[in-house]
């Protein structure tokens, strides 16, 4: 194996170039379908050439990097992650699987090495679902599963899905263009940071995901009534905030109370917003995971009950929308095990560890086997501003991503 030492010194570098494009001064945020998703797509889209690639951008905005293997046109071996973020969000999560996929393909292409399949490495334009409320769409896309029913959803800006795209110069009616065919993937690779502390515990840089949690997402409303805050006696109050505060501690009693299950609610609107106005509407976003779907199904039974005998009780009307939906997805066996020999061949033991977070691998899955590399990341930190790695930990990652790909034409 040739060193590969100089793959996290170009790692690092772009990951903070990456970082300074945000739509806010005062940290990273970067949206699907915003002046800052084509300048990202159009920094990747020149490090894709630079390392040897065809660069294109597909259907509903992710970029596409091809490296051909030792014939035109073979089936290729995909590695991705997302280059949108969340609110305030760290500078590692996605970034680092895309820019870590170009590293090693600039290397191959450094050494002249054409594999027995073609590399493509993308970077998915909404993984995160910020905007729209739309988790994985750009991979659902590839993999050829979009929701046509989401162009109608709007953002808090009131633009539509379907207007956002447009206006960013993509054609709504062509979305399923971006659907790629199963004989054209051999297999989807995706390097990740953690987001969790289990690789620092270890002492580790590196791990095996077995498999994705599956995740609810909800967002709930409460009409109840606004009033007067002075002359409303507390009896004859309709309060959707009050309401919504037992919502809110119902989601974290529930969850706390059983093992591999967790639940956020990560952000609540209470309108008309006035320190002297009984909230009369309010609007919340509820986040449920677990290892087994099972018992996500469960929790979810019993939240959802408790919201409406809350809302009954109160007098106050509810209405509970799921906005996404994933089954927990395991990760290939076979892949997994070409990773977990890489990380050896690399000098580390190989830990498996299931993965809380979501990543466009669980939709990938519908197209291709899947197989995820798990990088450890400070403190087990992340969707925070504080959310950080070494380049020697991005180096071993690197190190490992290449091994996978040598190792996996060897034993396709
Ligand atoms: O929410 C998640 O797990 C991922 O960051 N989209
Ligand atoms: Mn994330
Ligand atoms: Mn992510």
């Amino acid at each position: 194996m040739t060193t590969t030492l100089a793959l996290g010194a170009e790692i690092m570098p772009r990951i903070d170039d990456l970082a300074a494009i945000s739509e806010s001064p005062d940290g990273l945020t970067r949206q699907y379908l915003t002046p800052e998703h084509r300048r990202a797509n159009d920094l990747v889209g020149r490090w894709m050439g630079d390392a040897g690639m065809t660069v294109r951008q597909d259907a509903v905005g992710n970029i596409v990097g091809r490296y051909e293997g030792t014939s035109q046109g073979l089936p290729a071996v995909i590695i991705g992650s997302h280059l949108d973020t969340v609110v305030m969000a760290g500078k590692f999560d996605g970034m680092l699987g895309v820019v870590t996929g170009i590293a090693c393909v600039g290397e191959l292409n450094r050494q002249a090495r054409r594999l027995p399949f073609a590399v493509e490495v993308v970077g998915f334009a909404d993984e995160e679902g910020v905007r729209f409320q739309s988790t994985y769409l750009g991979s659902r896309a590839m993999a050829g599963r979009f929701e046509p029913e989401l162009l109608a959803r709007r953002g808090t800006d009131g633009v539509s899905l379907a207007e956002a795209m447009t206006a960013f110069g993509l054609d709504p009616a062509r979305i399923g263009d971006a659907a790629r065919q199963a004989e054209d993937v051999l297999a989807y690779l995706e390097l990740h940071i953690e987001q969790g502390p289990v690789l620092e515990s270890q002492d580790l840089p590196v791990g095996v995901v077995t498999a994705i949690s599956g995740a609810t997402r909800l967002v709930v409303e409460l009409t109840g009534e606004a009033g007067h805050a002075g002359t409303v006696p507390m009896s004859l109050r309709r309060d959707s905030l009050a309401a919504a505060a037992e919502c809110v501690l119902a989601v974290e009693r529930v969850c706390s109370e059983t093992p591999n299950l967790v639940g956020t609610v990560g952000w609540i609107d209470a309108n008309p917003g006035a320190t002297n106005v009984i909230p009369g509407a309010v609007c919340f976003a509820v986040d449920l995971r677990a290892t087994e779907d099972s018992r996500r199904t469960l929790a979810l039974g019993e939240i959802t009950a408790l919201f409406e005998s809350a809302a009954t009780r109160r007098g106050i009307a509810i209405d509970i929308d799921k906005v996404h939906e994933a089954a927990s997805v395991p990760c290939d066996t076979r892949l997994s095990g070409i990773i977990a020999g890489a990380i050896e061949r690399n000098g580390w033991r190989a830990h498996r560890l299931p993965s809380g977070a979501g990543h466009d691998a669980a939709a990938m899955a519908d197209l291709a086997p899947v197989g995820m590399i798990f990088v450890r990341c400070e403190g087990g930190v992340s969707h925070n501003p504080a959310e950080s790695i070494t380049a020697a930990d991005a180096e071993a990652g690197a190190r490992v991503l290449l091994q996978v790909l040598n190792d996996f034409g060897e034993n396709s």
